[in-house]
């Protein structure tokens, strides 16, 4: 376990980082992006930092804090919402014209569809989306600037390790009976965790990390319910599970040293491959199931869904 000492020491040494580092946040106006977002703008030097958002009404204060705790930084606010490919491809177009690399990407926009599936205009689901379609999809279309970084990183955080079994028929969950919530959270984050391993597999300078947050006390709890189950999540589940659970703060610092300390950057004897995270900052190894999937190259069927899911919603809104 990495402790929180260790972490916050670490982070600290963000002051004496290069200045004018460019950083992406998607998810960063609540919860743990948030928190990391918070911490980066107050300890890095002159950074310029994108975040994008559904509400700018909800981002003026957060913004307001971020400007008034490090003048020198320059934060852009893009009103868009990662639920679309589309917007998601704007938001790319907007950071391929505009910068030249990309030092970190941080994704942490997502919720848990506790009341089910929830189309979005492009008739893709909106948790399956935020959760993998849009995440991979900023990965992708942003390799070239986080090539061009000198140590570039990139950070999803969902479920590091403990994804699980596939619906390998059904991989969007489209078949009647197929959208559950624990087949979501298992499906999409196995999804995310094997196009991360192409894509990290494919750009060796790029450390790609997969981090599993452990439970955190944000509005994800209840996010994505409504009615008795919201009532239920708030009122008992979350009383009930809040002592073994982290703060906003904790996890948003260690999020945050996955993209500052030496243990997660690139090595030599690693190279090309996905970290998968622990709460704690620990690597895991792959669990048998990822191994077995990558050994059948289930990898590559997963990378075919996701481009044609990103093609169809692409052509059917332009
Ligand atoms: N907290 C936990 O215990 C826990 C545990 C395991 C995994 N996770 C996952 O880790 C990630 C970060 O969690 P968190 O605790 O930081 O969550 P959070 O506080 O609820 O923040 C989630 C972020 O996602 C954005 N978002 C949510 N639904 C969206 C939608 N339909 N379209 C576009 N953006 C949307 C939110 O934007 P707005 O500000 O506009 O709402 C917010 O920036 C999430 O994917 C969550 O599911 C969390």
């Amino acid at each position: 376990m990495v402790s929180l000492t260790t972490v916050r020491a670490s982070i600290e040494s963000l002051r004496t980082t290069a200045p004018g580092q460019v950083y992406l946040f998607v998810g960063g106006t609540s919860g743990i992006g948030e928190h990391a977002l918070r911490q980066l703008a107050r300890l890095a030097p002159k950074p310029k930092v994108y975040i994008v958002g559904r509400s700018p009404q909800k981002a003026q204060s957060l913004l307001d804090d971020l400007r008034a705790s490090n003048p020198e930084a320059e934060f852009v606010f893009l009103h868009r919402d990662v639920s679309l490919v589309r917007d998601t491809d704007e938001v790319c177009k907007v950071l391929l014209a505009e910068e030249g690399r990309l030092d970190g990407l941080f994704l942490s926009a997502g919720y848990a569809p506790y009341d089910g599936r929830a189309d979005t205009v492009e008739g893709l689901d909106a948790a399956m989306t935020t959760g993998f379609y849009t995440r991979a999809q900023f990965m992708k279309t942003l390799l070239p600037l986080l090539n061009a970084a000198p140590a570039p990183r990139v950070v999803a955080i969902f479920a590091g390790a403990k994804g699980g079994r596939l619906i390998e028929t059904d991989l969007g969950l489209n078949k009647p009976g197929n959208f559950t919530l624990m087949n979501f959270v298992l499906g999409s984050a196995t999804m995310l965790s094997l196009a991360m391993a192409r894509l990290a597999a494919q750009n060796p300078k790029i450390s790609f990390m997969h981090a599993y947050p452990s439970f955190v006390w944000t509005p994800a709890l209840t996010n994505g319910s409504s009615g008795w189950k919201k009532f239920l999540l708030k009122y008992v589940i979350g009383p009930l599970i809040w002592p073994f659970g982290l703060s906003a703060a904790e996890a948003g610092d260690r999020a945050l040293d996955y993209v500052v300390s030496e243990k997660y950057a690139v090595k030599e004897e690693r190279k090309g491959e996905l970290y998968l995270l622990n709460w704690n900052g620990e690597i895991e190894k792959p669990p048998k199931l990822l191994v077995e999937y990558e050994k059948r190259e289930i990898g590559e069927k997963v990378w075919e869904h996701l481009e044609e899911v990103l093609d169809v919603a692409l052509n059917a809104t332009s």
